[in-house]
C-alpha cells in the first residue's frame, strides 16, 4: 500500500511580501512538479529519499517517537525537507485523530531546487498532508480546503512566518486571487495563452529570512512602509481587472511597478535589476522579481507564446535556468492509492 502524489510549483505574479500583511496577492501553477510518494511501514521509523531536491540522492532515517536520526547521508541538504515532513504528517495525524505510531517511507522527487521562490516547500508539504489524508481512508481532492490548511500550518510553523499563498494555490492550482486574511484562493478565470516566462537564478538567504528582513525595515519605518504595502494591494486589485480584460500591455506595466516597489523592500538584488531591465528592452510587456527575492524566480509577461519562447533562449545567456513558458490549471493530483 502506498500514496503518490503529483503537485505543480507555482510562480507569484502579483504581492508577495504584502501577502504577509494581509493584502491579496496573484498566483498561478507551473508545469514543473513535485512527485510525494508515501508508504506505510510495519516500524516507527521515518525514512527519506530525495532525488533532485539536493545536488545528490540523499536519504535519511529516524526514529519516529524521539526524532533520533539513525543514519544520514547529507544532513545539511536534507535538515530542512525533513522538518516540513515530519511536521506535515503530525499535523495530518492530529487532524485526522491518528496515534502518531506509524513508520513511512518518504520519497521526494523535484524537478526544481528548494529555495528559489518556486513553491517547492509548500508543494512537499502538500504532498505529504494529501498522500497521508488517502492514506488514512480520506479522499483529499475532496478534503482540499483541509490539505491546504494544513499544509500552510506546516510552513507556518517550520517557517515561523507564511502566508497562505504557496500552498493554496498548488493545492487548487490555475491562476489564483489570494485572499490571506480569510484563507481564500479564488480562481481568475483566464481563457487562452497567459505568456509567461520563468526562470530563476540563485538565491541567497532562504524566505523566512527574507520575510524577517522586510518585517525589520518595516518596523524601522513602519508609516513608509504600510503605504509601500498598501501601494502593492492596489496594483493586485488592478492586475485582477487587467487579467480578466485580457489587457497584457497594461498587465505588464503593472509588473514593472510591482518590481519596483519589492525593489523599495530591499529584495530585489542587482542580478534581478540587470535581467528585468534586459527582458524589457528585448520586448517582454513587463518583468519582475517573484516570491521572496535576494535572487531566485523572476517573471515577465510576453506578447504572445512565441515571444516567450524567444524569451526563454534569451535568459539563458544572462545566467538564469528557464523553468516555464507556460502556466498549469490543476492542482495536486493522486496518481496513485
Ligand atoms: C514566498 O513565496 C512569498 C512571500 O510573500 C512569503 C509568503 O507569502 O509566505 C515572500
Amino acid at each position: 500500500m502506498k500514496a503518490i502524489v503529483r503537485v505543480p510549483t507555482k510562480i507569484t505574479v502579483f504581492g508577495e511580501h504584502a501577502v504577509v500583511y494581509g493584502k491579496p496577492a496573484i498566483a498561478v501553477t507551473i508545469p514543473r512538479f513535485i512527485l510525494v510518494t508515501l508508504t506505510p511501514r510495519n516500524d516507527s521509523k521515518i525514512e527519506v529519499h530525495t532525488h533532485g531536491v539536493s545536488a545528490r540522492l540523499s536519504s535519511i532515517v529516524l526514529e519516529r517517537d524521539s526524532n533520533n536520526v539513525i543514519s544520514q547521508a547529507e544532513p545539511a541538504d536534507l535538515q530542512r525537507i525533513v522538518n516540513y515532513i515530519i511536521t506535515a504528517l503530525n499535523l495530518c495525524e492530529d487532524l485526522l485523530k491518528e496515534e502518531k505510531k506509524h513508520g513511512y517511507n518518504v520519497e521526494v522527487r523535484s524537478e526544481l531546487p528548494p529555495s528559489i521562490g518556486l513553491g517547492t516547500s509548500a508543494a512537499v508539504s502538500v504532498g505529504v498532508v494529501a498522500a497521508c489524508f488517502a492514506l488514512h481512508g480520506e479522499d483529499p481532492l475532496k478534503r482540499r480546503g483541509d490539505v491546504a490548511m494544513t499544509a500552510w500550518r506546516t510552513e507556518y510553523k517550520v517557517q515561523g512566518a507564511a502566508s497562505p499563498m504557496d500552498t493554496f494555490t498548488v493545492t487548487f492550482g490555475g491562476l489564483r486571487y489570494i485572499e490571506p486574511k480569510n484563507f481564500n484562493a479564488q480562481e481568475i478565470v483566464y481563457r487562452g495563452d497567459l505568456p509567461l516566462v520563468v526562470g530563476y537564478t540563485p538565491r541567497h538567504g532562504t524566505t523566512a529570512e527574507l520575510v524577517a528582513k522586510v518585517r525589520s525595515l518595516r518596523s524601522r519605518a513602519p508609516l513608509i512602509l504600510n503605504k509601500i504595502m498598501d501601494l502593492i494591494g492596489e496594483v493586485v486589485e488592478e492586475a485582477r481587472r487587467t487579467l480578466e480584460k485580457r489587457d497584457l500591455e497594461e498587465l505588464g506595466l503593472l509588473m514593472n511597478v510591482n518590481h519596483g516597489l519589492l525593489s523599495s523592500l530591499g529584495v530585489v538584488n542587482e542580478v534581478h535589476d540587470r535581467i528585468v531591465h534586459v527582458l524589457r528592452r528585448a520586448g517582454a510587456l513587463g518583468a519582475k522579481t517573484s516570491g521572496a527575492g535576494g535572487g531566485g524566480a523572476f517573471v515577465a509577461l510576453a506578447s504572445s507564446s512565441e515571444d516567450s519562447d524567444r524569451l526563454a533562449k534569451l535568459i539563458t545567456g544572462l545566467e538564469a535556468v528557464p523553468v516555464a513558458t507556460q502556466i498549469w490549471r490543476r492542482g495536486f493530483e493522486v496518481l496513485e492509492y
